[in-house]
């Protein structure tokens, strides 16, 4: 009986590590040095660019999400043609710790604000997250990102990401060019939408 609680905190202990959002963490005051110096003439100091519409908006992303992204261009299983050119020269040099503490600063980041988008498209892509296209097998997007969009663990928030991002990334799990550790899932959710829908479901991500 002794024996048996004294194995299982050590096992308990790891599996509450390894469980993301059970880590809890301050959010820290000053971005790190890292942040100012590499990333900030991109992603904007608090995750907010507005000039580059091809260039993700990270304020508020999840952390978890972060983190596995910041790896797989690190070990360049992220391997798209944008990610290959920008990010992969930049997170080459990350340390693990690194990758951490810039994955805190950009999820304890104010929310982007809605864009602006067409209101046609924006109500028939509300209807793809909400209901997903039940006569193709395309599920629905709320389902995993949340009814928000707001995602968590290795779901990646979608609301007030530009839209012209989030198109260029839903042709590339279609394509499969991109096919980094958990993309398999969305080659999967992609494989049947149409363009039309995808600017469909851009639009409304983006103005929420
Ligand atoms: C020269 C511009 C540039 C710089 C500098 C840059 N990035 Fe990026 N970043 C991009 C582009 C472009 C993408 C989209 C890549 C793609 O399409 O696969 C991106 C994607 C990302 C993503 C993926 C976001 C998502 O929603 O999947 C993260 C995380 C990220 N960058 C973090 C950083 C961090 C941290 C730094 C600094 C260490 C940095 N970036 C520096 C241009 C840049
Ligand atoms: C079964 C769960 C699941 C469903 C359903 C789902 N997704 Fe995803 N989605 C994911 C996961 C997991 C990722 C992260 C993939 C990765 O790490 O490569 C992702 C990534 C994304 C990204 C990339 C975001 C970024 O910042 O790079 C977009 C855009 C996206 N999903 C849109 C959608 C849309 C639109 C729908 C509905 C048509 C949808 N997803 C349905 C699980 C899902």
């Amino acid at each position: 009986m002794r024996l048996r609680t004294a194995r299982s905190r050590p096992l308990l202990a790891a599996l509450a590590l390894a469980l993301p959002g059970l880590a809890l963490a301050a959010a820290p005051a000053n971005p790190p040095a890292r942040v100012q110096a590499s990333c900030t003439m991109c992603h904007g100091t608090h995750g907010v660019n507005t000039r580059m519409p091809y260039i993700p908006r990270l304020a508020a992303q999840s952390r978890v999400y972060l983190i596995e992204q910041l790896r797989a261009f690190r070990d360049g299983s992220r391997s798209d043609p944008p990610a290959i050119m920008y990010m992969w020269p930049v997170s080459e040099v990350l340390t693990n710790r690194e990758i951490k503490k810039i994955a805190l600063w950009y999820s304890s980041q104010k929310p982007p604000r809605p864009q602006r988008a067409n209101a046609l498209l924006v109500a028939a892509g509300h209807k793809i997250f909400l209901r997903g296209i039940l006569k193709k097998g395309v599920p629905a997007c709320m389902s995993c990102h949340g009814p928000q969009a707001l995602g968590d663990g290795i779901y990646p928030r979608l609301a007030g990401q530009n839209a012209a991002y989030i198109k260029e990334q839903l042709r590339f799990f279609r394509s499969g060019i991109r096919h980094d550790k958990n993309a398999a899932i969305m080659h999967m959710v992609t494989a049947h939408l149409s363009d039309r829908e995808i600017r469909e479901v851009a639009a409304y991500l983006s103005h929420l």
